[in-house]
């Protein structure tokens, strides 16, 4: 066993690497232990551009979360939010506007833990341990209820998390269920590991193998499965696409032919 800092929750197996810690790691984060650390270069075996995978994914993050707040929204509900090391969605919607309200929710206890220690001190912002399936719990939790007036538009944000609810209907089920209780001009944000392109299948299923052997194993779906999730939603511009392809930046815009832009969808999607 390894030896244990004071900060980190006594119910956390070090020993057992999870996608929170391993996502930190190839972002450049340091909330992570050598377990993590040693699956993570796993991962970039399997895949050599995975830490281009994430951070692609945290731009894209950024970007919707900007669209949302300029259009409108002025709450943002982060699903599997993971750890603090990026920019978060608070600092984010709050370039548009200040008074954005952030509830992050996520069941890994370091990353829980850290986003505590963080968001103690940042008014309007807060974090729920929950696994994100269970609506009823996160939506009627004192933190929402005390941060969110649900009468409002909300973005409901499930940025690669969404593939580790491994029960298909259940997962079709969880985005159902918020979208159904959120009201008319909230946004879902999305993104998710696909499993159907021929550029960069093969490392997929490398990752999804590794994933098995952390806290929380992951599955690629079909692009038809992630847009089903979509079907009775307005889609915006550029639609489902591949997260660094979303309203790219001028940065991007160079680099679009990479097989790192094959492997995870992207959508932001509003709510009629
Ligand atoms: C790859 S990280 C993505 C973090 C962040 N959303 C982002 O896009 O940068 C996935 C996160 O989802 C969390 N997660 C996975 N399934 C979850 C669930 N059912 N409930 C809450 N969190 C979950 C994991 O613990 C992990 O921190």
């Amino acid at each position: 066993m390894s030896s244990q800092a004071s900060w980190v929750p006594s119910n956390v197996d070090l020993d057992r690497a999870s996608p929170a810690r391993i996502y930190d790691y190839l972002l450049g984060g340091g909330w992570n232990f050598a377990a993590d650390r040693a699956v993570a270069q796993q991962a970039i075996a399997a895949m050599p551009w995975v830490r281009d995978l994430a951070r692609y994914n945290r731009q894209f993050l950024s970007r919707a979360v900007n669209f949302c707040a300029t259009a409108g929204v002025r709450q943002f509900l982060d699903l599997g939010s993971g750890m603090p090391t990026a920019k978060s969605v608070h600092e984010i919607a709050r370039e548009v506007d200040p008074s954005c309200r952030v509830v992050y929710v996520e069941r890994e206890p370091v990353a829980v833990a850290h986003s505590e220690l963080i968001l103690s001190t940042i008014e309007g912002t807060g974090i729920i341990e929950a696994d994100m399936c269970d609506i009823d719990l996160v939506l009627g939790h004192p933190v929402t209820r005390r941060l969110f007036d649900l009468d409002e538009p909300v973005a409901v944000i499930m940025a690669s998390s969404l593939h580790y609810v491994l029960d298909a209907e259940v997962a079709e089920a969880t985005v159902a269920g918020y979208l159904d209780e959120v009201v008319p001009d909230s946004y879902l944000v999305l993104s998710h590991i696909a499993d159907n392109e021929g550029v960069g299948s093969s490392e997929v299923r490398g990752l999804v193998e590794l994933s098995k052997a952390t806290t929380s194993a992951g599955v690629a779906r079909s692009r038809e499965w992630i847009g089903g999730l979509l079907a009775d939603l307005e889609v915006a511009e550029p639609g489902l696409v591949y997260t660094s392809q979303w309203r790219p930046d001028n940065h991007l815009r160079l680099v679009t032919d990479l097989p790192v832009h094959a492997s995870l969808l992207a959508a932001v999607a509003r709510r009629p």
